[in-house]
């Protein structure tokens, strides 16, 4: 099914809240029934070089102003085993299921590798898009394929994750597929072998104090034990996670700044022994900006990195804090920071 909405109030589809109308609203239930709708008059906006974008559920974008243009959201759902043998489980989800229930069922069935990433405010096809991380497990490790509608020819394609170009919070989706590509549904490869990663800061000691056998379940319990005391609801406090990335620096940089702050987090970075990572929640924390506002604006008082709307913000109020923290970032550590958060 397809539904549009002309002047499409956006405030319930962000995360952040803050307040912004779309020109039009495009939402759709099924692959084909996009795809036949783009090919005909509906798909005029593609064709005609309007404004478009796709979003989510809308947990990683801030609207900073009207958007004069289109928006495409899924309302597809629904996942499903499309394979199973001793070692693995295929589970395939649409585009627009939450996140989160994909992992609430690898977990009760058993199944490793998607713990981690409990709890993690997502859609299916966001997950693929931005590679959604946490607590040394990221959604490429995890994903099997991803399926799409190629936006150029209007066929629904498939490719394997080896192509997705995967890195930090990044994805072919984010550059060569970028603006071509809709993903339409994400296959994930669950383990039946036990594959516990425990080694991200507290996570093992947390499982450790719920105590009884390790499985999958126990650690989405810790998981989500560590979120809830670090990071605000978004259903209470606007937020869209982590604003800004931890950036990836040469190593002879990230071993001056240990010199000078030899109490900085530093991580290594996969693949790189030439780079290393950096927490930028500690840079803006060792700033002291925890908890400080800025008009309706303000850093979470228990995580420096999130950035948050105490009621009534705009989208400019949340990028000038944004702003002014990054300039007190580089001036104190000679680091630029970017946002993690798509802004439009
Ligand atoms: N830290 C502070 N003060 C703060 C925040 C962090 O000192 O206010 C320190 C922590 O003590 C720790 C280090 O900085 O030593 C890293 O903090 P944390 O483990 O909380 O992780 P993070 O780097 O702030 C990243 C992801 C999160 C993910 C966590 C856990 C990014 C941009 N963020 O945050 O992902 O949940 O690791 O794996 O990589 C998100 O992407 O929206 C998100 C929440």
């Amino acid at each position: 099914m397809i539904r549009i909405t002309e002047n499409k109030e956006l405030s319930s589809l962000t995360s952040f809240g803050t307040s912004a109308t779309a020109n039009r609203l495009i939402e759709w239930s099924s692959a084909e029934a996009l795809a036949d709708f783009l090919r005909g008059e509906g798909g005029n906006f593609l064709r005609n070089g309007e404004k478009w974008t796709i979003l989510g559920h809308g947990c990683n974008t801030l609207f900073t102003e009207d958007y004069k243009g289109t928006i495409l959201l899924s309302t597809a759902t629904g996942m499903e085993t499309i394979f199973r043998n001793d070692h693995y489980t295929l589970i395939r989800a649409n585009a627009g299921e939450v996140w989160d229930n994909v992992v609430a069922r690898c977990t009760a069935e058993g199944l490793w590798g998607a713990e981690n990433l409990s709890a993690i405010p997502s859609s299916v096809g966001a997950s693929a898009v931005q590679n959604i991380g946490a607590y040394g497990v990221e959604a490429k490790d995890i994903i099997e394929r991803v399926e799409y509608l190629d936006l150029e020819t209007l066929e629904l394609k498939s490719i394997p994750q080896v192509e997705c170009e995967f890195g930090y919070r990044e994805s072919i989706f984010k550059h060569a597929l970028s603006g071509k590509a809709l993903i339409t549904a994400v296959v994930y490869r669950l383990s039946s072998i036990p594959a516990p990663r425990l080694d991200y800061g507290t996570l093992r000691p947390e499982v450790e104090s719920i105590g009884g056998e390790l499985t999958p379940a126990k650690i989405r319990e810790a998981v989500i034990r560590i979120r809830a005391s670090k990071l605000p609801d978004p259903k209470v406090l606007g937020n869209a996670g982590s604003f800004f990335k931890n950036p990836i620096l040469p190593r002879p940089q990230v071993e001056r700044l240990k010199e000078l702050y030899p109490e900085m987090p530093i991580y290594p970075v996969a693949g790189s022994g030439e780079h290393l990572k950096i927490a930028t929640g500690w840079m803006i924390d060792h700033l002291g900006w925890k908890g400080r506002r800025v008009g309706r604006a303000a850093v979470h008082a228990h995580q420096a990195l999130v950035l948050v709307n105490l009621g009534g913000a705009t989208g400019k109020e949340v990028t000038a804090l944004a702003e002014q923290i990054c300039r007190e970032v580089n001036e104190k550590f000679g680091v630029e920071i970017s946002p993690e958060v798509n802004i439009l």
